[in-house]
């Protein structure tokens, strides 16, 4: 069986983790390739609760391994922490994991970088982002003169190398101040003391350090089962979300082969997640957000606050407008609706299936946020269901109204469903 894809096809946070950790069963290797620790991916099994930011969320399969590509941005304490929380809770990892030496490495400069920019707003908000250092490391990449990959880590020059780029961040950071109160909290860089804790951290991951490109192309001659696991959503890519509020990797199914390496040809399922309603954390228009009573439940509900910075989600109808754009966009081949037992309870249920913008019906996603910020949803209203639904687990159990939701949903947004999510644990999970 060839490679599978897990994509999230909102805005993050649909519930990746679960998914990847629930296909991984069926494979041999699981594989992260981009973003960085902006992501939290959540594993809920036997009664625990596992957050998961770099490292994939096959994880708890200790014949699977775990693989970290080229795409990823590593905050190397990050990942250590992670590694250390995973070992405290008796995840053993040191086997089976692999870290690519060409993703690219976070350092202090990028953090200070994203504090100091992240509060200058883009157009009319700022972008609100997760400040863990994603976007100043992902412009040092493209830049190319101020990045360092893993692999360079090893090098006899990195010390030198980490000097040059110190002289010249600690030169530019103050400048990114919007003003003289912002000026004097920014940190002056400790070169020496970057170096040694970054030879520290090196030291540390180099068992898990290699040459992932290799290892993958193998996996792929070999015909091993690959499983891809996309961080943060489709809307959220650089290219094609909503930018300027989006994150600074493809995020959508356009970055499975950048990111990893692995040929498009390879992947035979992309399995497109969604909520059964829509969340948005951070700026940028969100046209079925909801910003009354029916909202606060659905985040109630549905516990949505940030697994990174906690956060309060934006919450609001789902909007198919949306999906059908980032599913045909990923070429997902099907959709899996999540938390679909935080719709219980409501008398209707709204789906947005087309928008209406200057006074025009339109059924795509504009290219613009201004033009989007502007849309107004066009609502099907659907009636709701009363049961609590988080202990069905056959799709034929699920109330009529729900399987009605569901086709609806599957026909405006034109993917079928293969799994229906009614609860965060990995059995709550009805797979058709
Ligand atoms: P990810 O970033 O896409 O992996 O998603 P997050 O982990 O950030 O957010 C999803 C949240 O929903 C987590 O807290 C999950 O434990 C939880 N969850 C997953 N599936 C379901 C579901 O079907 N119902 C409910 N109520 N919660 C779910
Ligand atoms: P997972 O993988 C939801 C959002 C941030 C911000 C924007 C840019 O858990 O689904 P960044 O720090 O990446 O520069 O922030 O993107 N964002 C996410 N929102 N889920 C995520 O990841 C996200 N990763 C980034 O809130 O709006
Ligand atoms: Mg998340």
């Amino acid at each position: 069986m060839p490679a599978t894809c897990v994509i999230g096809l909102q805005w993050g946070d649909e519930a990746k983790g679960k998914i990847v950790d629930l296909l991984t069963a069926k494979n041999d290797v699981v594989v992260r390739y981009q973003g960085g620790a902006n992501a939290g991916h959540t594993v809920v099994f036997g009664g625990n609760k596992y957050k998961l930011s770099l490292i994939p969320s096959g994880v708890f399969r200790p014949e699977v391994k775990s693989v970290i590509a080229s795409g990823v941005v590593i905050d190397p304490e990050a990942i250590l922490g992670e590694i250390s929380r995973l070992r405290a809770s008796g995840v053993e990892i040191e086997k089976n994991l692999l870290i690519s030496e060409r993703a690219h490495v976070i350092f202090p400069w990028h953090k200070e970088e994203d504090r100091l920019m992240n509060d200058v707003g883009v157009r009319n908000e700022a972008i609100g982002t997760t400040l863990r250092g994603i976007g100043p490391c992902y412009r040092d990449k493209v830049g190319r003169s101020t990045a360092v990959r893993v692999g360079d880590l090893y090098r006899a020059d990195f010390p030198e190398r980490i000097r040059k780029i110190c002289a010249l961040k600690n030169q530019q950071l103050p400048s990114l101040a919007k003003n003289e109160e912002t000026r004097a909290t920014v940190v002056t860089l400790d070169v020496e003391k970057i170096i040694a804790d970054y030879q520290n951290y090196a030291e540390q991951l180099k068992p898990f350090v290699g040459d992932v490109v290799n290892y993958l192309l193998d996996a792929v001659d070999a015909d091993k089962n690959i499983l891809l696991e996309g961080a943060q959503g489709s809307l959220l890519d650089v290219d094609y979300g909503t930018f300027p509020y989006v994150t600074s990797s493809n995020s959508s199914g356009v970055g499975i082969t950048a990111g990893s390496g692995i040929p498009a040809t390879f992947f035979k399922r992309i399995v497109g997640i969604v909520k059964a309603y829509t969340t948005r954390v951070g700026g940028g228009p969100f046209p079925t957000e909801l910003h009354d009573e029916i909202g606060d439940r659905i985040r109630d509900r549905g516990n949505e606050y940030g697994t990174v910075t906690r956060r309060p989600r934006r919450c609001g109808w789902f909007d198919a407008v949306a999906v059908r754009y980032t599913s045909r966009l990923g070429g997902a081949t099907e959709l899996s609706v999540m938390l679909l037992d935080v719709l219980s309870g409501f008398e209707t249920i709204n789906l947005c299936v087309a928008y209406e913008l200057d006074g025009k019906r339109i059924n795509y996603f504009p290219s613009d946020v201004d033009d989007l910020a502007r849309v107004k949803p066009i609502y099907e209203t659907l009636p709701g269901w009363s049961e609590e639904i988080t202990d069905v687990r056959s799709y034929d159990d699920l109330p009529e109204n729900a399987k009605k939701y569901l086709a609806r949903l599957s026909e405006v947004v034109g993917k079928p469903i293969s799994i229906v999510s009614v609860g965060p644990s990995r059995d709550q999970t009805i797979i058709r």
